[in-house]
């Protein structure tokens, strides 16, 4: 029995499950699965919503009245942080990588509708990015306000809750569709949904492999950062884990040129699937980590997803994301 810290509801919750019924990869005759995370809400959807359940309820507890996190200007994390501020009446203050653009558009249009202050810290200077949030919470305090920071992608030692407990909701998936995957596919960015689905597949018992597409640095990246946060988890609260036999395995070769730019195939597939099934991909996460996933598939033995009879995608969300590119879409 897991002891779960401090949660409060905020993902609409379980998400579907459903397989892909028309969507076909070549030299795969399996099923892919989806779990529908993107649906975790409308303007709170994706992977961030799960995690922030925990992050946001240990604010709370700390008596904080503000929220200072960070990302990409685009960051879907932000958008979710700023659209619970508004909801539970928190100040949030977002600090954005990069200029100020001049089209104000997608997550960022939203993390300004749900009233977010927000700071732009230059691409140079973002190394200094916590050092900046620290100064903020101390401008917060100065004003008799009490500021949490949540660092990227609420990927730390609280947030990976988040998909631990997913995992508890996979496995009732799994019994009830009578499928027991060989792997469980997700994209990865700031790696707390890797790591919380590797943490609750190791408790659980899970045959099943996680596997993810990196969508930003490389595999030696992600292996220290879940290291690093899995043992951060288990100081915290106090929990036996053999961090250890974490089975970390991250496939690179489908980040393509840089993190938010995506090659041609990768709109082809979004707009595939979108026509096929109706289920839309994005181009910074899903949609790298779905072309990658059906790559794989397609070299059959050769690729790196061998023997996999059921695969379940982890759809993260990131709709809003697709907005901002729409120019990289061809129509005839
Ligand atoms: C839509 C979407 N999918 C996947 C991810 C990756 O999740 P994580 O940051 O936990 O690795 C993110 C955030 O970075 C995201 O916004």
């Amino acid at each position: 029995m897991i002891k779960y810290p401090d949660r409060i509801p905020l993902a609409s919750l379980p998400t579907p499950f459903k397989k892909l019924e028309k969507f076909t990869v070549p030299n795969f005759d399996g099923t892919i699965w989806i779990k529908h995370d993107e649906l975790t809400g409308t303007e709170v959807s994706g992977n961030k919503v799960r995690k922030l359940e925990f992050s946001i309820a240990h604010a709370l507890k700390e008596g904080c009245n503000t929220l200072i996190t960070c990302g990409g200007i685009q960051s879907n994390h932000c958008r979710a942080t700023a659209v619970i501020g508004a909801k539970l009446g928190l100040k949030v203050h977002l600090i954005l990588r990069g200029q100020k653009p001049e089209l104000i558009e997608g997550n960022l249009l939203l993390d300004l509708l749900a009233g977010a202050e927000i700071s732009y810290l230059p691409q140079k200077d973002w190394s200094g990015h916590e050092a900046f949030a620290a100064s903020l919470q101390e401008e917060y305090r100065g004003r008799g306000d009490k500021a949490h920071f949540i660092p990227t992608g609420a990927s730390d030692e609280i947030g990976i809750w988040g998909y631990i407990a997913a995992w508890e909701e996979l496995t009732k998936d799994f019994n009830d569709n009578g499928v027991d995957p060989e792997y469980v596919v997700v994209a990865t960015g700031s790696g707390g949904t890797q790591a919380g689905l590797l943490v609750g597949a190791q408790i659980q018992k899970a045959k099943s492999k996680i596997v993810a597409f990196n969508v930003c640095d490389d595999s030696n990246y992600f292996e220290d950062k879940i290291k690093t946060d899995v043992s951060l988890w288990k100081q915290r609260y106090k929990t036996e884990f053999d961090e250890t036999a974490l089975n970390i395995k991250t496939l690179e070769g489908y980040m393509g040129p840089a993190y938010g730019e995506a090659e041609e195939i990768v709109f082809k597939t979004i707009a595939n699937l979108a026509k096929v099934e109706g289920v839309f991909l994005d181009p910074v996460y899903t949609g790298k980590a779905f072309h990658g996933m059906v790559s794989e598939l397609s070299l059959g033995d050769r690729g790196r997803l061998q023997g996999a009879k059921n695969i379940v995608f982890i759809h993260t969300g990131g709709l809003f994301g697709v907005f901002p590119q729409h120019k990289n879409f061809q129509f005839d």
